[in-house]
């Protein structure tokens, strides 16, 4: 099985493929979209589940979503089109960094996709060349809550502390307006929802030639988070504006 269709799975009953629950999401789509008709662009949507939210929330919004993944990307119409939102919602497929626009975005999100651009601050960088003057960029990633093992870092990739994380998006010009640092408990169920998801797959399938391999992937991952990174590891959301447009 690919890792597109162990993906799928794991996020069968977690569509935000962020330690996110939906109030958290609600309260961060309204930080960053307060009039209700802006341009959004998702680089890394994923199956789209940001811009879905947002869009059936206010009528007036358009949306583009830029992903390598076809299978999501294909999810991402199918759903647009159950929510009756296809005619808002543009869906391109390519790289985020390849991607072009001729019309700026009044609000740009990423979340959970910081490692396709090389981290944090160039995955701004990304975003910033598709923002319009006074727009919004929501964005999500991780940072170490305590000092991480060498076996985390190996596994998850290299984050800062908190403080540091806002600090250094501060020095590269942008101000938070509004952030959210999940809770215990949404990263709990997030890691619960992924792993337990692939698992309960596997069992309900036991003829299915992927099921031992299913259930191998969801005990190890499981395991990896609670003895490498469940200690340490933590997921911020900022809504940042420029601080200053021309900087
Ligand atoms: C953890 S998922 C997050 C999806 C979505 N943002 C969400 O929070 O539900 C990361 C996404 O980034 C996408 N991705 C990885 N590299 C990419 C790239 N170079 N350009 C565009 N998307 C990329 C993956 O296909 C995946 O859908």
């Amino acid at each position: 099985m690919n890792r597109e269709e162990i993906s799928r799975i794991a996020h069968a009953e977690h569509p935000i493929k962020s330690p996110l629950d939906d109030d958290s999401v609600r309260r961060l789509l309204e930080r960053g979209l307060p009039k209700g008709d802006e341009r959004v662009l998702d680089l890394g949507c994923g199956q789209g589940e940001w811009l879905l939210r947002a869009l059936a929330a206010r009528p007036d919004a358009h949306a583009e979503g830029v992903d390598i993944s076809e299978d999501a990307l294909a999810q991402a119409a199918v759903a647009a089109r159950e929510l009756g939102v296809q005619d808002r919602l543009v869906l391109h497929h390519r790289k985020a960094e390849e991607f072009a626009s001729e019309e700026p975005f009044d609000v740009v999100l990423s979340f959970g996709a910081a490692h396709a651009f090389g981290g944090l601050l160039p995955t701004l960088a990304a975003a910033r060349k598709h923002l319009a003057p006074g727009g919004r960029v929501l964005i999500g990633d991780g940072f170490w809550e305590r000092p991480p093992s060498q076996e985390a870092v190996e596994m998850l990739g290299n984050f800062t502390d908190l403080a540091d994380t806002v600090d250094r998006v501060v020095a590269d010009g942008w101000t938070p307006v509004d952030g959210h640092v999940s809770t215990r408990r949404e990263l709990d169920d997030y890691e619960w929802a992924c792993w337990g998801s692939l698992a309960a797959w596997a069992l309900d399938r036991p003829e299915d030639p992927d099921s031992p391999e299913v259930l191998e992937t969801a005990n190890t991952r499981r395991t990896e988070w609670l003895r490498a990174y469940r200690e340490t590891w933590g997921f911020v959301s900022l809504v940042l504006r420029r601080t200053a447009d021309s900087a």
